[in-house]
């Protein structure tokens, strides 16, 4: 057993109470390889923004979970090697779909879990939670939980259409759980494709937020697909061979709005695959003599540092929160 205490790790108690108070968010940004975790460090020191590093089950078999272990005191360590005190890292879970997994991350050094119980039927989803929940807790490990179903294309996250929070369940699901957040569904989804191509955008239910928030005052909720698929990235993509039409996101105003609230965490993965897609294409395309990885996934790494200070100082409000 490592525990996340080991690799220098904090859980989300303190961080949410802060974002609670102070009335911004908390970046959840996911991670596969190198220059992904490199980029979430620089952006996120550089900006004194405090940080979740989100790893899906996916994610956990791409980059091998003996590996990952090193990565995340690496993170810790350069971290602190860039700015004084150095910022607070979480290592969360994204998406965790079965008891055995999050005890596996637990005892592998993660300090946060997501159960994702969402496609459950409610009393399942409950009994699962609570299952994780009693363990995580022994070892001071955060969990997520989740209510409602969001719509999304990703490899391990299916679902045909989301189906919005309750929120006349989140006090039973939260009392009768214990868990530290709760991811609801409001509108977001998952991938690029976030709403129809030809249908204005709808704006997402901040009613059925202020519902929650009314219920469950000064608990940190959770948004998910909430990337914005900036239409530069889609651009830069489509000019140079890729294939992305009517590819479309969460406006920034409305994710504005939402980490004022007691929303304490916003899960951002696309718009990092994007802008990463999108310079590797373009550099490739504009050099085609070059073979050296270093050539385009530096200047990747250089766009995702870019796109992610502009999310913790404009959108989500956690620069300088560290
Ligand atoms: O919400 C899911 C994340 O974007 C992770 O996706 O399962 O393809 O790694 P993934
Ligand atoms: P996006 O696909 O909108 O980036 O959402 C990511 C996410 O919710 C990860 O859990
Ligand atoms: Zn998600």
């Amino acid at each position: 057993m490592v525990h996340y205490k080991e690799l220098g790790l904090v859980n989300t108690k303190d961080l949410f109470r802060k974002a609670m108070e102070g009335g911004y968010a908390i970046p959840a940004y996911n991670f596969n390889n190198l220059e992904q975790l490199q980029a979430i460090i620089m952006a996120c020191s550089e900006t004194r923004s405090p940080v979740i590093l989100q790893i899906s089950k996916g994610a956990r078999k791409y980059a091998n979970q003996t590996m990952l272990v090193h990565m995340a005191r690496g993170a810790v360590e350069m971290a602190a090697s860039i700015s004084k005190p150095a910022i607070p890292v979480v290592l969360h879970l994204d998406h965790g779909d079965s008891y055995d997994l999050c005890v596996s991350c637990v005892e592998t050094g993660f300090s946060s879990v997501m159960i994702d119980g969402s496609h459950l039927p409610y009393e399942e989803n409950v009994a699962l939670t609570r299952k994780v929940v009693d363990f995580a807790h022994r070892h001071d490990v955060s969990v997520e939980g989740e209510l409602g179903v969001l719509a999304g294309i990703e490899e391990h996250v299916k679902a045909a259409e989301s189906l919005y929070t309750k929120p006349e369940e989140v006090v039973d699901f939260v009392s009768r759980t214990g868990v530290d957040s709760l991811a609801i569904s409001i509108g977001t989804s998952h991938g690029a494709y976030k709403f129809p191509p030809g249908v204005e955008q709808p704006p997402l239910r901040f009613d059925i937020l202020a519902a929650v928030e009314k219920k469950l005052p000064g608990f940190p909720i959770v948004l998910h697909g909430a990337s914005s698929v900036i239409p530069e990235y889609v651009e830069m993509i489509n000019a140079h061979g890729g294939s992305l039409k009517g590819a479309r996101g969460v406006p920034e105003d409305q994710l504005r709005r939402a980490a004022t609230s007691a929303v304490c965490k916003v899960n951002i993965d696309s718009d990092g695959r994007l802008a990463m897609t999108a310079v590797i294409r373009r550099k490739l395309a504009e050099d085609p003599k070059n073979f050296d990885p270093r050539n385009y996934l530096g200047p990747a790494r250089d766009e995702l540092v870019k796109l992610m200070k502009h999310k913790n100082e404009k959108v989500l409000g956690s620069a300088g929160k560290a």
